[in-house]
């Protein structure tokens, strides 16, 4: 990995925040900006509402999820004192830097763009421009920071990978480098964290049924019953990696148990293998309660307090608008538009 000069993540506030954004996302952010302390202006974290957008949101879920998420941040060890926490409609650039990327990137690209085929389905001619045009949104909200690392779960990558070649066939074509390389950062162990109903379709915020993911807010009962009644064989715990990596449902309790106590499956394999998912169940709900008590517990208070959210909000806008500001600066520039009076 290339030195981390500045770290860029965010999450699209679409719905309950849950257990895949904070194992797969943020717990990972928080470890890797204490990894390398940078100052505020370096770890840039934002809650990207103009995102949300790309499916139908209701005006009022959508503000209330945009401050749990930014909740959520802080009571995970994201420090507002330390990085800046914005939402992206915050930033006008994102949007303006997004058009001149339009301007240069081939549709085949985005055609390639395995989610929108997932999400648009069979059904693409009736597929909303904004769901098929948000990898280049996404590749300007990296690449207006000029940040180096984008820490995202595996499903992500193949958008950073994007906003890669979009810089260099930018920079090419403005025969400058004026947009900076970023790097995805991916957490291999806890990649990704499976829906509860189905071990082979990832945990995810706009599935139907609730009983598919543990959202970052489910009370202690609400969670018991949730890990009860998720999917599973009717095999004990695996003993071994290679009969665990052929069911999916037993791996994905297994990774959601050790990503919690910092544990290999491997260890797992042998600490509860042969033993009753009812027992390894109980356990897994045990350390569940014990990971997120107190995260709820500081995101409630939190949110109880809507100004001083807002105004933590309002100053990651003010840190990240000045940034955007200043590259929109050298962007404009490269591009010929004239500088305004
Ligand atoms: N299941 C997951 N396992 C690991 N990481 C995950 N992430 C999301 N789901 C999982 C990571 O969380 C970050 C923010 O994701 P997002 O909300 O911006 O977009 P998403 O990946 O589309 O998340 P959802 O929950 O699936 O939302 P919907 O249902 O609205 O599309 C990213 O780093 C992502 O990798």
């Amino acid at each position: 990995m290339t030195p981390v000069k500045r770290i860029l993540s965010g999450i699209r506030p679409t719905g309950h925040i849950h257990l895949g954004n904070y194992l797969g996302a943020i717990r990972h952010w928080v470890r890797l900006a204490s990894q390398s302390p940078l100052g505020q202006q370096d770890q840039l974290f934002c809650i990207v509402d103009q995102h949300a957008l790309t499916t139908m949101q209701d005006a009022q879920n959508l503000a209330d999820n945009t401050r749990t998420i930014a909740a959520a941040y802080i009571a995970s060890g994201i420090d507002p004192s330390k990085s800046s926490i914005f939402v992206q409609s915050h930033v006008p650039g994102h949007t303006e830097l997004a058009w001149y990327l339009g301007c240069i990137t081939p549709l085949g690209w985005l055609n390639r763009m395995t989610q929108f085929k997932d999400k648009a389905g069979k059904n693409q001619e009736s597929a909303l421009f904004g769901l098929y045009a948000y990898p280049v949104l996404m590749a300007a909200d990296i690449l207006i920071y000029k940040a180096t690392h984008v820490p995202v779960g595996a499903d992500q990558k193949q958008h950073v990978e994007l906003a890669r070649d979009i810089a260099g066939a930018f920079n090419n074509y403005c025969q400058k480098e004026v947009l900076v390389m970023p790097e995805p950062v991916i957490e291999t162990k806890v990649a990704r964290i499976m829906s509860l109903r189905d071990g082979t379709k990832k945990m995810s915020k706009s599935e139907i049924s609730d009983y598919s993911r543990i959202h970052l807010l489910d009370d202690p009962d609400t969670i018991v019953q949730k890990i009860r009644k998720a999917k599973t064989d009717a095999f004990p715990v695996p003993e071994t990696l290679e009969d665990m990596d052929v069911r999916p449902e037993a791996k994905n309790l297994m990774t959601i148990y050790a990503a919690l106590t910092e544990q290999n499956t491997d260890d797992l394999c042998q600490k509860f293998g042969g033993q009753s998912f009812s027992v390894f169940k109980q356990k897994l709900s045990d350390m569940l309660i014990e990971t997120l008590l107190p995260i709820q517990t500081h995101v409630r208070s939190l949110l109880r307090d809507k100004g001083a959210l807002d105004s933590v909000l309002q100053q990651g806008a003010a840190v990240a608008n000045d940034l955007a500001n200043q590259n929109l600066d050298d962007i404009r520039d490269a591009l010929g538009m004239v500088k305004r009076g």
